[in-house]
């Protein structure tokens, strides 16, 4: 496994692969857990070269706290990643990705980008899709995998690529679960046992509307804010049903697997979400 800390040597290993390469792309913050590897699994089962990036953000950080208290281990994730074979990895530092100025570009992304972690987490992505064109343009993937856990993110990219009039094929891979539904996520980390328990009240509120599309929009939202009402320790900060085509709210469905129930809500300062497509 290849480790890079700059871009002009991975470049320059890059340029060195083969023209028929088919090279899978893996963008990550680090703390790699299954839901990451199994992003890495994905692209080395479609792509001859997988290459995984770690790299901590600041500007799709819309809090300093947040930023200052993301987790970070380097040393372990590498070895996550020397496991299931990854072939390279890029850690760059934020001089390398950003040179002198961390200011993240503005995008036109109209609608997607309004509603959720749009509405919650100003500024959050817009850092996001400006770290992540770099990397797109650094990189030149073939593909990129990105996980359905942060859907609002993956419609995102994917729009992404097409303003960047861009032929990489953008991937999205189904949520990687704990036994008791909890979405994985390198925030967990942050979590005591008993508040990851309790958190599984964000799946089974997901999958209870999944398994009961027939009561309705309504009564189905009525259901989640009760739980959530009873269930003390976690605060909801929205449960959305919203189109994919638009990351809107809807009025009502729109057909099997055009919609999605998303939610974001806090247990013990730590902010989780999760969604599933109905
Ligand atoms: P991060 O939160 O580290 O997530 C990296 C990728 O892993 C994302 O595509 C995310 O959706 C996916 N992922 C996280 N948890 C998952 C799970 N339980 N199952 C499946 N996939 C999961 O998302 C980011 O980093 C950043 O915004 C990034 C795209 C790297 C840009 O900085």
């Amino acid at each position: 496994m290849y480790v890079f800390t700059s871009k002009f040597d991975l470049q320059k290993y890059l340029a060195t692969l083969s023209n028929k390469k088919i090279l899978g792309f893996v963008p990550t913050m680090g703390v790699l857990h299954e839901g990451h590897l199994e992003l890495i699994k994905q692209s080395k089962r479609q792509c001859n070269t997988t290459i995984c990036s770690i790299f901590i953000n600041p500007t799709q950080f819309n809090n300093a706290e947040d930023l200052a208290s993301y987790p970070n281990s380097l040393q372990s994730d590498l070895e996550k990643l020397e496991q299931v074979r990854c072939d390279i990895v890029y850690t760059p530092t934020v001089a390398d990705i950003y040179q002198k100025s961390t200011k993240p570009k503005v995008f036109g992304f109209g609608p997607l980008a309004t509603s959720m972690e749009g509405k919650f987490r100003p500024g959050h992505f817009n850092g996001m899709a400006t770290v992540v064109e770099k990397f797109f343009n650094i990189i030149k993937p073939t593909m990129a995998f990105f996980g359905e856990k942060d859907l609002q993110q993956l419609q995102l990219v994917k729009a992404l690529v097409k303003q960047m009039k861009s032929s990489i094929k953008v991937v999205g891979i189904p949520t990687v679960r704990e036994k008791n539904g909890l979405a994985k996520s390198s925030r967990n980390e942050l979590l005591s046992q008993s508040a990851k328990e309790e958190s599984a009240l964000i799946y089974n509120c997901l999958y209870y509307c999944k398994k009961n599309k027939k009561k309705g929009l309504n009564e189905l939202k009525a259901y989640i804010q009760d739980k959530f009402k009873k269930q003390k320790t976690l605060k909801l900060e929205y449960a959305e049903f919203v189109s994919l085509s638009t990351m809107q709210p809807i009025k009502k469905w729109e057909g099997e697997n055009k919609n999605a129930i998303c939610i974001a809500a806090y247990h013990s300062g730590v902010r989780l979400i999760d969604n599933i497509i109905l």
